[in-house]
């Protein structure tokens, strides 16, 4: 499995040579203006929740992939209206898609989309496959139904909001990969704007005086797991 970041919470899974793309926010994002999202591949975008600095690409990168969008029900509706493929779930749901098993998890957030109609309740993705499983949770704060996650699943690294503001701080995300037992993570949902600039350095001593790690990839950076 291999994960690249391209910039605030915008990612790719490569799973057995599929493209599994997450929220992609990168045309509107300056800060990632390097990456042109038609080179980017895509068998599948999953969408956490409708706010537009998680689905401004989805129209356009579907369109040219013919990409299944996965996502909330509400979400995958609105897609399918405008002609793209879907596949709806709801929280609790888990499929076993060609990449591997997906569930789609709680989150505490909102989930609009952009010009106001109604994007169902935002969630956050387990992704198992390869034998390895990764937690996505998607713009959420610190919330006790993470506790349910290590009771089903030993994680292999965790993707964690850390911004603070909309979601999680870095407390906070500490907190989290206590409920979710997994000391590996990735930050993100950090820097695109002024209300969610943090200390990297300060960030990664914190997460390090509690034993865990945090890794801050650059945009276009991987980690393989
Ligand atoms: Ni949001
Ligand atoms: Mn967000």
């Amino acid at each position: 499995m291999k994960i690249t970041f391209y910039g605030h919470a915008s990612l790719s899974i490569e799973i057995k040579d599929l493209s599994i793309l997450v929220d992609p926010f990168i045309s509107g994002n300056e800060k990632a203006s390097e990456i042109d999202i038609n080179n980017l591949k895509a068998d599948y975008i999953l969408v956490t929740h409708a706010h537009q600095d998680h689905i401004l690409d989805v129209e356009a990168i579907a369109k040219r992939t013919g990409a299944i969008i996965v996502s909330n029900f509400e979400i995958v509706t609105y897609y399918q209206n405008k002609g793209l493929e879907g596949h709806p779930m709801n929280h609790g749901g888990s499929w076993d898609f060609e990449f591997g098993n997906l569930k789609y998890v709680n989150a505490i957030h909102t989930s609009s989309f952009p010009d106001g109609s109604y994007g169902g309740q935002p969630g956050g993705f387990i992704i198992e496959g390869e034998h390895k499983t990764i937690y996505i949770a998607g713009d959420t704060a610190l919330t006790m139904d993470m506790k349910l996650i290590p009771m089903q699943t030993k994680l292999d690294l965790a993707i964690l909001p850390i911004g603070d503001n909309f979601t999680m701080g870095i407390e906070d995300a500490i907190l989290a990969s206590n409920f979710i037992e997994c000391d590996k993570i990735l930050g993100y949902h950090f820097d695109t704007f002024g209300y969610i600039e943090i200390n990297h350095e300060e960030a990664k001593r914190k997460f390090f005086d509690n034993d865990k790690d945090l890794m801050l990839l650059d945009i276009g950076e991987s980690v393989e797991l």
